[in-house]
């Protein structure tokens, strides 16, 4: 009989179990941590680093490949400064702040009434002169460096390439660009692990259309990219919409897609309805005409434009908080098990001799192994006993353990073990690359 624990989702422990297991798996490490680490800032260790591309490709497929006018790009890191004052971060982050300590909302001081955080009460830190954008040096000679800015939001190359993509495609209105690349912020409070840090990727779809259809496709990507994630979350109850109130300055409908359940900050990805305020900024700052024209129509217009704009970290984040299990199987005995989609698990499949000490079962074990490891990305592990090499292998979340015991060389077949319901069935080895495809992929 097995006795079943849920976690808790709202456990304040789980963050330090997250943490703890990112650090002892090899997912996340403290960035420079030899020398006392840098706040906010994170490396990703040999399984996160298989995750997160996991995500990625996930991601860019979907953009790409599923929807067919969206194409992809990936720009510079370091752009003109021009940019950063086009965009508006230049103006609107040199302002004296405070910043709530729980919510992380900033407020101009004339918007603080009681001293306390308007949108939540939280604490509020002292007002400093802010500015996000953390800025960088070009050149050699001392006295003669440019001023520039490493990007704060990874979108605006998105604009400033948006009539190269047109000149260069046959793409027509509405059309979509996507973008991965990472994002650079000076926050005053990074914190909470991988929520809040000074380096970050975010995952952008600026989607460009006639401003008579906004609404239509504010709508439509809303609920396209809450059905995306719900697909990828173990529990996809735990996601949801807030609405925003108050706007960023080029915003003029946001709703954030959150992790409802997370026991730190909840915002996953902004869908921003950020108009023409982009294009026609460019427009004015650089003296480029970025109007477009319909080949049809011949209406002459800036095209309006609808944003979706993830965090890759935080979604890996929300995605391991909500993955996590301890389950009790049998008294006294609980074991940890992440249950990550087969599609984001950093290791799809382990491989098992049930004996270290018999040859012939290790060299089959090694035989299927090789034969899986180039279309799935296994691992092979003959250390401890079976039961404990199964631990391991549900910690970090992965999906199939493979055993290869004596009915194997007699009839070559397998033992296949399901994380999730711990049951074994028998799989032929010729049958094991289209198994595990169907499971996984
Ligand atoms: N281009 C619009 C934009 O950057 P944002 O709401 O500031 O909008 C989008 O950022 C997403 O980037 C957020 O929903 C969040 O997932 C992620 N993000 C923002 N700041 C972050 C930080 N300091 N650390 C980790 N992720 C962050």
């Amino acid at each position: 009989m097995f006795f079943k624990i849920m976690t808790s989702k709202i456990d304040t422990n789980l963050m330090d179990k997250i943490v703890s297991l990112c650090k002892r798996r090899g997912f996340v490490f403290s960035g420079s941590e030899i020398y006392g680490g840098l706040q906010g800032f994170y490396d990703f260790g040999p399984l996160g680093v298989e995750m997160k591309n996991n995500l990625k490709k996930l991601w860019w497929d979907w953009m790409t490949k599923k929807h067919e006018s969206i194409v992809g790009l990936d720009g510079a890191i370091i752009t003109n400064p021009k940019v950063w004052e086009a965009s508006g971060h230049l103006k609107s982050f040199v302002d004296p702040l405070v910043e709530c300590k729980k919510c992380h909302h900033r407020f101009k001081g004339d918007e603080v009434i009681s001293g306390k955080c308007p949108d939540c009460g939280g604490e509020l830190t002292e007002p400093r002169l802010f500015n996000t954008l953390v800025p960088t040096q070009l050149g050699v000679i001392e006295g003669e460096k440019t001023q520039a800015y490493l990007r704060g939001e990874a979108c605006q190359t998105i604009y400033l390439d948006y009539k190269n993509v047109l000149n260069s495609t046959r793409l027509k209105i509405p059309f979509g660009i996507c973008q991965i690349g990472k994002a650079f912020r000076n926050e005053v409070t990074p914190g909470n692990f991988l929520f809040r840090q000074r380096e970050f990727e975010q995952w952008d779809l600026q989607w460009f259309c006639h401003p008579s259809e906004m609404d239509k496709w504010f709508e439509f990507w809303k609920s396209e990219r809450l059905a995306w994630y719900q697909s990828l979350f173990t529990h996809p109850e735990n996601l949801g919409f807030y609405q925003h109130e108050k706007l960023a300055h080029y915003a003029k409908k946001a709703y954030d897609i959150e992790y409802q359940a997370s026991p730190i900050g909840k915002e996953m990805e902004g869908i921003h309805w950020r108009g023409d305020f982009d294009l026609s900024g460019h427009s004015n700052f650089s003296g480029q005409d970025l109007s477009y024209t319909d080949s049809e129509t011949k209406e002459k217009f800036i095209p309006h434009i609808v944003e979706t704009s993830g965090g890759v970290d935080r979604t890996f984040l929300f995605l391991l908080l909500d993955a996590y299990d301890e389950e009790e199987v049998k008294e006294g005995d609980v074991r940890t098990v992440l249950r990550l989609s087969p599609k984001i698990a950093p290791i799809k499949a382990a491989v098992f001799p049930l004996m270290k000490n018999k040859p012939e079962l290790v060299a089959k074990a090694k035989e299927i192994y090789g034969n899986l490891k180039n279309d799935f990305r296994c691992d092979f592990d003959d250390n401890g006993n079976i039961g404990k090499r199964y631990r391991r292998q549900d910690e970090i979340g992965t999906p199939y353990c493979l055993t290869v015991d004596f009915d194997t060389l007699d009839n070559d077949t397998v033992t296949v073990r399901d994380r999730d319901s711990m049951e074994q069935e028998r799989v032929e080895v010729k049958n094991l690359k289209s198994y595990l495809t169907e499971k996984i992929c």
